[in-house]
């Protein structure tokens, strides 16, 4: 056979994968194949593939004879939205996806490739694990990805989707990354799948449950995103690179939207109840701000009281972060602080401005918080607005109680233009709280003259008091803690000015090997 004719022969017996029925197999599961994968992530005619002639060396368990092309994954370059992004799409139908030593080492070139590139990393994940024939070989390849993980972690974006199985240690990989997508019914991620865990604690519990997409969309924070296909996936993963530069060199790329910088967001005028306990959604308050159709959310269904996510402002990137009152008041607690954090830090990494929406009564009081540490943790999104360098924006809409203040992005802890409304609370506590504590004696005596309603009315009228002089956004202007007090219509103006003019700024933290972030 010709040299021409040999190229033919293994071009097409490497595009089979495992072979048709295999290939079969793996759509009577509901999943499309590893090639058809990036045939839907890849701008059209834009794959470059590389070592497609692959084989793995085992020669244990008679795999000697059978060497497939490729070995189980598929590498290379493409470009999405015109922009390259280097790609790994792990095939079930050969060896069930799993990762030996040739496998990994394809996964390692194209991880290289793409930091030398300074190029986002997208993996689609389908594994059955460590390839069990090979043993500890196969453990030192998934290593060497998770080192290159954490080497590339903050210098180019790297977005997993687990579309299978993916258990044991590989979990790892995908943890260290920086978005994960799932897909239900399909996916599952797990250190010990059901079997063991039934063994161990005796739980019966269906894979679904313990590491599906939802499962991990909303209970553990494991997954960003839980999509309901690999379709939307995979568009999920096109539509947030759109937003993310190339590295943390570059800044996002613009986009025209076509929304007015100068348009006004009266909606917002009647947006805050008259009641202080009363709550309303910081979603419309988002989507009333930003670029039309630009709201981008991350992590929606886990720590609902805190919403983060990307969106537009005149084009431009920017990084939300946002309590929402509409779930338990907004409070902070250990998952939204690490929520909140773990994308502040992100934003910081890749030179995007953050812009923070501001209604948050403190952090969640009782002793299930304390004893999981809610101060380690709460410290966490303290310490990423601390350390961030980007531009830092906030908008007080409400209340600003106690440390949560400090931790939301306060002036104090660097935060460029700091504005509220004019309903804004900024006080220690709730006036109710404070008047409370402050005049418990006052109280006691007005019960003791004129007993439960004459205290209660006293105490009334000492929290419309407090309310007047201290729950109000004007002792922190005073002070320049609030650089200006604006309209709620004017906000969507001024954050796009505030951006514009803070477009050029440096700032820098003191040199370190790095900062010892509370873990
Ligand atoms: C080698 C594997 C494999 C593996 C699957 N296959 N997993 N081959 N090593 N890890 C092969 C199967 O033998 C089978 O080959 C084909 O892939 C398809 O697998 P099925 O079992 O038929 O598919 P399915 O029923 O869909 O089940 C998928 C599965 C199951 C849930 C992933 O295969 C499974 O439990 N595999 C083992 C998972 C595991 O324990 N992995 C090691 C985890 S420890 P044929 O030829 O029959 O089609 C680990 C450590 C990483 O990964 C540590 C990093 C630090």
């Amino acid at each position: 056979m010709d040299t021409k004719d040999l190229l033919d022969r293994y071009r097409s017996e490497a595009l089979l994968g495992g072979g048709e029925k295999r290939l079969a197999e793996q759509h009577k599961k509901g999943k499309l194949t590893a090639r058809e994968r990036l045939a839907l992530l890849l701008d059209e005619d834009s794959f470059e593939e590389f070592d497609m002639f692959v084989r793995h060396r085992s020669k244990d368990f008679g795999l000697e004879k059978n060497r497939p092309l490729g070995d189980g994954v598929v590498t290379g370059c493409g470009r999405i939205h015109g922009r390259f992004v280097y790609v790994f799409s792990q095939d079930f139908t050969v060896f069930g996806g799993s990762l030996s030593e040739a496998h990994a080492e394809k996964i390692v070139k194209v991880m290289e490739m793409a930091m030398n590139a300074g190029a986002p990393i997208v993996g689609l994940n389908d594994s059955g694990g460590a390839r069990i024939q090979e043993g500890v070989v196969s453990l030192g390849g998934y290593a060497d990805i998770f080192l290159l993980n954490t080497l590339a972690s903050g210098v180019i974006p790297q977005i997993s989707a687990v579309l299978g199985p993916c258990a044991g240690g590989a979990v790892y990989s995908p943890a260290i990354t920086d978005f994960v997508f799932m897909a239900e019914g399909t996916s599952y991620m797990f250190v010990t799948g059901p079997n063991v865990t039934k063994t161990v604690t005796h739980e019966d519990v269906t894979s679904e449950e313990l590491g599906g997409a939802d499962t991990h969309a909303s209970k553990s924070g494991v997954a960003h995103f839980a999509m309901p296909n690999e379709l939307e996936c995979i568009d999920g993963i096109r539509t947030l690179l759109s937003y993310l530069p190339q590295n943390n060199r570059e800044k996002a790329p613009r986009q025209e939207t076509g929304d007015d910088p100068a348009r006004e967001c009266s909606a917002l005028a009647s947006i805050i109840p008259d009641n202080p306990n009363k709550p309303y959604d910081m979603r419309s308050v988002i989507l009333e701000i930003v670029d039309r159709d630009t709201f981008f959310e991350v992590h929606k269904a886990f720590a609902t009281n805190i919403i983060v996510g990307f969106a537009r402002l005149h084009g431009e990137t920017i990084g939300l972060v946002a309590n929402q009152p509409l779930s338990m008041a907004g409070v902070l607690d250990i998952d939204s602080s690490t929520k909140g954090a773990r994308f502040v830090r992100f934003c910081d990494a890749f030179n995007i401005p953050l812009v923070v929406f501001e209604d948050v009564p403190g952090f969640l009081p009782g002793t299930d918080q304390e004893w999981r540490g809610i101060i380690r943790h709460g410290a966490k999104l303290l310490y990423a607005f601390a350390e961030a360098t980007v531009p830092k924006v906030t908008v007080i809409t409400r209340k600003a109680y106690g440390g949560a203040y400090d931790v939301m992005n306060s002036k104090h802890i660097r935060g460029d233009m700091n504005y509220a409304w004019p309903g804004a609370e900024i006080a220690v506590m709730g006036p109710k709280g404070a008047v409370e504590i402050i005049f418990k004696k006052e109280i006691e005596e007005a019960r003791l003259g004129g007993g439960d309603s004459a205290a209660q009315a006293r105490e009334e009228e000492l929290t419309n008091e407090y309310r007047a002089r201290f729950a109000n956004p004007f002792i922190a202007a005073e002070r320049g803690y609030i650089d200006d007090v604006i309209e709620p219509r004017e906000t969507r103006i001024r954050l796009i000015r505030a951006l514009k003019m803070l477009s050029t700024k440096q700032d820098a933290n003191p040199w370190k090997k790095h900062g010892n972030i509370p873990l």
